[in-house]
């Protein structure tokens, strides 16, 4: 009696380990699929993270998409439960700098989110074997010249989610990103020269590629007064290339290399030189003539070039049609009092009236003058050659 008693109570002790390993076990199941579920909502990841995803919110929440739910992206498509709850455990560290808020900003820089974000996200919801992309704002877009080539759909709507115009980012250090819908970003794979800037993408950079017919192909940059002139101020476009250049070069230098599941590497779009998008080098230098900056020392070897082919530098240094015949251009320079327009042989004795010819044997020897008025003009020619 003594040991059947002693059974009795070894059962239901046993009975109950069983019922607390379960209910255990069940409040372990029932507390992860509250803490999955609870942490897959867009309250989880805006508010308790508001710290980290504050600026990314406002983002998300002025996009077409803020009504879908952050997990549709950020989570494996059709994951399994198991793989669900690895991913949870797998971010779970960033609980600790978010805590104590020692995070990195910017949060993303180089966009690497993006490139790691497959097709299958974006086609669970968009099929664009049914829907009919119109062009709108003059561009067109082939949509599966990109995608039988692996090019991914964040590839080129990195922001779609999350665009970032009219946004003022709050978070200290952060900043935002390149959009990759911009003509620039098209283009680093896109171009009109040889060799490509990415050889594994022969991809077309003429106009009528992706823009409509009757589409304004001169962008408003060019409109400023000083963009270019025939006989006057043309500076503006020669700052705005100063500019453009030496931005590539500083983010060339920064470049982050980010491997793309397409493939190769591609630049970052702040790398693309805009000018180099609608022109080609030779555009440039067509209209120049020649080599331009000028090389060094060319303020004192330029005579005898300008002597050999005078209509080239007057291009840029005649200030009238009169002075871009023949040499009078050389007067811009040499005779600053001139009046443009008008040949300085028949105006230079009214400087030398009105100043005195002292300033003039800074470059002309006496006999320079004799010449012409012992001699005649012919002398004078030979002496200059
Ligand atoms: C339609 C898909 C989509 C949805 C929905 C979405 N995101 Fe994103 N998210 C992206 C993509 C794509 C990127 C990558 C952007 C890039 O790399 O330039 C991104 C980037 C981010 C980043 C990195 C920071 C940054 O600005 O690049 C964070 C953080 C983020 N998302 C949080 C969220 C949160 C929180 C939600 C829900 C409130 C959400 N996302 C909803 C697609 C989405
Ligand atoms: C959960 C569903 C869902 C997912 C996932 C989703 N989208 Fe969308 N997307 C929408 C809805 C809804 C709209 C608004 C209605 C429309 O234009 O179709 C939209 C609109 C768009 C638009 C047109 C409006 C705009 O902002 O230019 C683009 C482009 C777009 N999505 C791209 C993407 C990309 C790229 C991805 C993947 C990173 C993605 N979507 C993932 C549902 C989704
Ligand atoms: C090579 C760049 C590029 C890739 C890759 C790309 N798109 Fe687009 N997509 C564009 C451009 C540019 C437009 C805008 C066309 C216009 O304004 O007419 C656009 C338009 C759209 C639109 C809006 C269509 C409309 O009716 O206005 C949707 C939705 C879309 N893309 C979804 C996707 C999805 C999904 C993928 C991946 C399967 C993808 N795109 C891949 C460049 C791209
Ligand atoms: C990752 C590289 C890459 C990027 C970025 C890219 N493209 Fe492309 N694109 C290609 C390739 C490769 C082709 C195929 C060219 C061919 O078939 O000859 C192509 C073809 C096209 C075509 C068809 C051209 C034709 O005449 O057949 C259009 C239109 C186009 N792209 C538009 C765009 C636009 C707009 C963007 C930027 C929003 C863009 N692409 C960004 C690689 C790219
Ligand atoms: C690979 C596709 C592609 C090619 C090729 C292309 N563009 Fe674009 N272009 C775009 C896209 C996308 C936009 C809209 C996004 C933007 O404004 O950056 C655009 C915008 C523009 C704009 C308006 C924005 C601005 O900068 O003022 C002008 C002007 C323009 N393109 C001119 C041209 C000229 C000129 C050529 C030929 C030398 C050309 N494009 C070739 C894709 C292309
Ligand atoms: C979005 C396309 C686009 C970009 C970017 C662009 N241009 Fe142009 N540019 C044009 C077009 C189109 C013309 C007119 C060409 C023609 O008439 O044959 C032009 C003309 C010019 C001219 C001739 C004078 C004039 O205004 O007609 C100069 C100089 C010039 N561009 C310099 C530049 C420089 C420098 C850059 C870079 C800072 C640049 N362009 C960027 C499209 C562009
Ligand atoms: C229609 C003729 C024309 C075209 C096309 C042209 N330029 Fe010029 N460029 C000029 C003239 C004129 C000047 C002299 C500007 C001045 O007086 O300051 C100049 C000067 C410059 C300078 C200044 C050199 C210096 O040392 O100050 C640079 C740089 C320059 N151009 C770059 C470009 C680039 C890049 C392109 C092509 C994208 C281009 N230009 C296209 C006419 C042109
Ligand atoms: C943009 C201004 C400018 C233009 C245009 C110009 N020059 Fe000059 N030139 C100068 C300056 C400045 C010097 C003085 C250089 C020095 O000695 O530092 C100079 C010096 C010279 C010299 C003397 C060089 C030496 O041996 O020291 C000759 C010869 C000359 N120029 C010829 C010409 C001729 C010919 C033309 C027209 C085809 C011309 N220049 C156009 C600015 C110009
Ligand atoms: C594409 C426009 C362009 C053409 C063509 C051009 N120049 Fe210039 N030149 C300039 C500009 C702009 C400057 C001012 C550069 C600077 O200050 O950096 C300059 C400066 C000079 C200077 C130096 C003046 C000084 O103060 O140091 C001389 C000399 C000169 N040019 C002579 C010539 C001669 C000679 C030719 C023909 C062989 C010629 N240029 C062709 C644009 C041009
Ligand atoms: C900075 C140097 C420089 C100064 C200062 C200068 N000249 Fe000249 N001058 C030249 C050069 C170079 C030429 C040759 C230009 C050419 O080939 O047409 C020239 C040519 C001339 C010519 C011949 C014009 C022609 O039609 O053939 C006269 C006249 C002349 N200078 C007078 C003067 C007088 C007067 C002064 C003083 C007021 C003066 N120069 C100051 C450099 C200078
Ligand atoms: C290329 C020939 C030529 C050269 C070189 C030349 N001159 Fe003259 N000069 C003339 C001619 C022609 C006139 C008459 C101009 C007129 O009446 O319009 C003249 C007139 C003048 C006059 C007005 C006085 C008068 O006799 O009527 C002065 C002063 C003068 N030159 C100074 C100079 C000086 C100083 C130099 C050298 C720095 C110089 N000239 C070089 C051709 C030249």
């Amino acid at each position: 009696m003594h040991r059947s008693a002693r059974e009795g109570t070894d059962t239901a002790a046993r009975a109950r380990r069983v019922v607390l390993v379960g209910v255990g076990a069940i409040a372990a199941v029932v507390a992860a699929v509250v803490a999955t579920v609870g942490t897959s909502t867009n309250w989880f990841c805006t508010q308790p993270c508001h710290v980290v995803h504050a600026d990314n919110t406002k983002t998300f929440v002025a996009g077409s998409h803020s009504r879908v739910s952050c997990v549709a992206c950020h989570e494996p498509v059709n994951a399994s439960p198991i793989v669900f709850v690895f991913k949870k455990i797998e971010v779970a560290p960033d609980l600790f700098t978010t805590i104590a808020g020692t995070f990195e900003m910017p949060l993303n820089p180089s966009s690497a989110v993006a490139i790691e974000t497959p097709d299958e996200v974006c086609t669970q919801c968009h099929d664009l074997g049914t829907r009919q992309v119109t062009p709108s704002s003059g561009i067109f877009i082939d949509h599966d010249a990109h995608t039988k080539r692996g090019i991914t759909c964040a590839t080129c709507h990195n922001r779609a989610a999350h665009p970032e115009a009219g946004i003022t980012y709050e978070l200290p250090g952060n900043r935002k990103h390149e959009d990759w819908l911009s003509m620039s970003a098209c283009f680093r794979c896109h171009a009109l020269e040889r060799p490509l800037p990415t050889p594994e993408f022969e991809a077309p950079g003429a106009c009528e590629a992706c823009h409509t017919e009757g589409f304004d192909l001169v962008p408003a940059s060019h409109d400023a007064p000083d963009w270019y002139n025939r006989f006057g101020e043309s500076g503006g476009h020669a700052a705005a290339y100063r500019a453009e250049a030496s931005r590539t070069a500083e983010a060339s230098a920064a470049a982050p290399a980010v491997e793309h599941p397409a493939g190769p590497v591609l630049r970052p779009a702040a790398a693309v030189n805009a000018c180099y998008t609608c022109h080609t080098r030779g555009y440039c230098t067509d209209c120049h003539g020649l080599e331009m900056p000028h090389p060094p020392g060319f303020a004192k070897s330029h005579g005898a070039a300008g002597i050999a082919s005078p209509a080239t530098c007057a291009r840029c240094h005649a200030r009238s049609e009169a002075e871009a015949q023949g040499r009078g251009f050389c007067t811009a320079c040499h005779h600053p009092q001139s009046t443009p327009g008008r040949a300085w042989r028949t105006q230079h004795d009214e400087v030398v009236a009105k100043s005195g010819a002292t300033a003039c044997f800074g470059c002309h020897e006496p006999p320079y003058c004799a010449a012409c008025h012992v001699r005649g003009p012919q002398a004078a020619e030979a002496l200059l050659r």
